[in-house]
């Protein structure tokens, strides 16, 4: 079983989007995913109720208890294990950073969000120097704006994930039924882009 963890200590970055659209990409390629729901917020989980399926399997639970979730996870057949954090925690972040073969670190490229960036490697690197991956959501789909994204992130000496999200609407639309864009647009763009991301995580974790 491989796991990654999404953290950001700032609010709102795309760190359930994610996770839920990676667990529901490794899904459609043949893997058994389950969200872990670090989150007093439970988005994850208010996800899955909406969405009334089996699976994913959406965990709620707290950060003493993760490494005991993880371990059922694994005995019960999972391929991968994706933890989502809420922002401001250090202890969730670390928590889940501490378990996870690689931590994601989602990031609107704007400043207010890069500023953060340091705080996230700090508990990366607390966390035993875990590898890790800045991933840009949210890019507004203008000309040149991926490039403009992807340079002023790697001015904060962190790995960039080369596959980025753009800012789309089927997101919240998606979420608002418990669905991810995969399902609720199959071919459309924001489906598209977040399988190349998990196509690209995949070959990271194979590493
Ligand atoms: N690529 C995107 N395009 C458009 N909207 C997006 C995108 N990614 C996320 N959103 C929207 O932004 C909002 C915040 O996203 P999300 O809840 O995933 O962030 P978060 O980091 O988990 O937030 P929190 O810190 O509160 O847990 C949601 O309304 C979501 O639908
Ligand atoms: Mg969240």
């Amino acid at each position: 079983m491989k796991t990654i963890a999404f953290i950001a200590q700032k609010g709102g970055t795309g760190k359930t989007t994610l996770a839920l659209s990676l667990a529901v990409a490794a899904q459609e390629a043949g893997q058994v995913a389950v969200i872990i729901d670090l989150d007093p917020q439970a988005t994850a989980c208010n996800w899955g109720d909406r969405r009334k399926l089996e699976a994913p399997v959406i965990v709620d639970a707290q950060p003493a208890r993760l490494v005991r979730a993880l371990e059922k996870a694994e005995e019960s057949g999972v391929d991968l294990a994706l933890i989502d954090t809420p922002a401001r925690s250090e202890q969730s972040a670390l928590a889940a950073a501490k378990a996870a073969d690689l931590v994601v670190i989602p990031c609107r490229p704007q400043i207010y969000d890069l500023e953060t960036l340091p705080n996230s490697r700090e508990i990366v690197n607390l966390a035993g120097k875990k590898p890790s991956l800045v991933l840009l959501n949210a890019v507004p789909p203008w000309p040149g704006r991926q490039e403009e994204a992807l340079e002023a992130a790697k001015t904060f000496e962190m790995p960039v994930c080369p596959k980025m999200l753009g800012h789309r609407a089927a997101f919240g639309d998606a979420a608002a039924l418990g669905r991810s864009v995969l399902e609720y647009d199959s071919t459309g763009k924001a489906a598209e882009e977040v399988r190349e991301v998990y196509k690209y995580i995949m070959r990271q974790l194979a590493k």
